[in-house]
């Protein structure tokens, strides 16, 4: 009798490395798993729910006991940590070892040309654009995808964003396709598609992490605000997140910030949010989304906002040290409380539109720089189920790229547009009260300053160019002879008026 073969092999065997398999299965997939940590495969496989399984699920105990279980092409997803990895120092290619480079160097002598290594981490893309590479020269096929949505998503169908080599596709679709969340009328749209050459499917999904970030920073400003200037109670805010999710914000994570407010301690019984150290933590998604945005020279403002507003948050003690010697102003809210809820909405959806505007812009800077095709309109509809930014307003993304798939910036779109001006008097106002009470909204503000600046003709940066070419001869160019230049000026000995 021949030996059953399995037709995916899953390396790393957390949360959702556990998950997916399950996924996987359950969609008619025959998986392998293995696991540094070998109790963990033996652990896995003894649970009720991978039991029911039956010999659609099997173990191993070592990667090439995994390699051998696998149909050809073989196809290995990894979901490892560092601490999965054996350090491979000897590789000249890969001196810090990391870990999926570790195992990609254990994988190599144990597979056939033409098998597939997928990594499903959230891995910096210019290591999956070197990996991809590297391996291509050696006829492995490799793929780097984003997955999102956590343990539930991992579980029930994630947001996958898969880029890399593009041969590898066709064998890894079906089994990414059935496994994703699905959109549209019929839920029958997977959020899952190829998403470009080499590092593409995980700058895709860091964005889609800075995006998050902007996201959070934003349902944090108007949290805020609402607590401060309006004294809203932990259920009046679950209130407020109730009715917005049925509107345009209607989203994962204003879900979940309107069910956070209903939580209690079961210690003292009152809300747990209150008992949580306001001290926010980042893995990194964020800050390289902010270095990335920095190194292409656009402006992603938010996502950078974001990761300082946690940073900001995480200087407890010295923050406790300040507030004791610095004051703010004294003034109370006064007016329309209704009124003002309904601004810090519209302040939030304003803001909101920003930052995806600026995320988008920066995946097609980042396209040219790195010769990718991303298609956006694709790319919002991926997110528009099972990952953490899963939101009915990409809908609305989408739509807008189908309108013009080179829209320059979401906000030139008609339905942007006009929802951004609809809302702008009422952000203004959001933004003032919170000068004017002392009340940090750092997204909110920052957003106003960016659509401020963006629909700006002119803006003050001849007075930086001067200076510029006055104190280090840097040249400038005229805006009455656009074609000529650089010019400098002896700003010391030219004539003064
Ligand atoms: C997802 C999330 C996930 C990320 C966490 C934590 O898409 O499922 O983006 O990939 O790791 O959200 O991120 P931070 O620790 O940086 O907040």
């Amino acid at each position: 009798m021949t030996e059953k073969k399995y037709d995916i092999g899953l390396m790393g065997l957390a949360v959702m490395g556990q998950n997916l398999v399950l996924n996987m299965v359950d969609h008619g997939f025959d998986v392998a798993v293995f696991n540094r940590t070998t109790s963990k495969v033996d652990d896995f496989l003894a649970t009720p729910e991978a039991q029911s399984k039956g010999d659609k699920l099997t173990g191993a105990h070592s990667l090439a006991e995994l390699v051998g279980k696998l149909k050809s092409p073989r196809k290995i997803m990894l979901m490892i940590k560092s601490k999965d990895a054996v350090p491979a120092p000897e590789l000249e290619l890969y001196p810090a070892a990391a870990a999926v480079d570790a195992v990609i160097a254990e994988l190599l002598p144990l597979l056939d040309k033409g098998d597939v290594i997928i990594d499903g981490g959230n891995t910096q893309f210019k290591d999956t654009e070197r990996r991809t590479k590297y391996l291509q020269a050696r006829g492995i096929r490799y793929i780097g995808t984003g997955v999102s949505g956590g343990e539930e998503g991992a579980r029930r169908g994630p947001s996958m964003m898969p880029g890399g080599d593009p041969e590898a596709w066709p064998l890894v679709k079906p089994i990414f396709q059935a496994i994703s969340a699905k959109v549209g009328p019929n839920k029958d749209v997977p959020c899952c598609d190829w998403i470009g050459d080499r590092g593409a499917g995980h700058y895709v999904k860091m964005v889609h992490n800075g995006v998050e970030y902007g996201d959070m920073q934003l349902i944090s400003d108007a949290y805020w605000i609402l607590k401060n200037a309006l004294g809203l109670t932990n259920k009046e805010l679950y209130e407020v997140f109730s009715e917005w999710n049925k509107t345009e914000l209607d989203s994962y994570l204003v879900e979940i910030t309107r069910d956070i407010f209903t939580v209690d301690d079961p210690e003292t019984g009152d809300a747990l949010v209150d008992k949580i150290l306001d001290c926010a933590g980042a893995k990194g998604t964020g800050k390289w989304m902010s270095q990335l945005a920095l190194d292409l020279g656009v402006p992603s403002t938010l996502v950078t906002e974001a990761v300082y507003a946690r940073a900001i948050s995480s200087m407890k003690a010295p923050r406790v040290n300040a507030s004791k010697i610095l004051s703010g102003p004294t003034a109370k809210f006064e007016g329309d409380r209704a009124e003002f809820i309904a601004q810090v909405k519209q302040a939030l959806y304003a803001s909101k539109i920003c930052s995806y505007a600026q995320g988008f812009v920066q995946m097609q800077a980042a396209a040219k720089e790195y010769d990718w095709k991303l298609d956006c309109g694709r790319i919002a509809l991926l997110w528009r189920g099972g990952c953490i930014i899963r939101a009915v307003f990409l809908e609305r993304i989408k739509d807008a790229f189908d309108r013009d798939p080179n829209l320059e910036n979401l906000l030139l779109d008609p339905y942007f547009k006009d929802a951004v001006e609809t809302a702008q008097p009422a952000w203004r106002n959001v933004v003032k009260t919170a000068i004017e009470l002392g009340i940090p909204v750092p997204g909110f503000a920052t957003a106003l300053t960016y659509y401020d600046s963006y629909r700006s003709a002119n803006l003050p940066a001849n007075l930086i160019q001067a200076q510029r070419d006055y104190f280090g001869a840097h040249t400038y160019y005229r805006v009455d002879k656009p074609e000529e230049g650089p010019f400098h000026t002896d700003w010391i000995n030219v004539k003064k008026s």
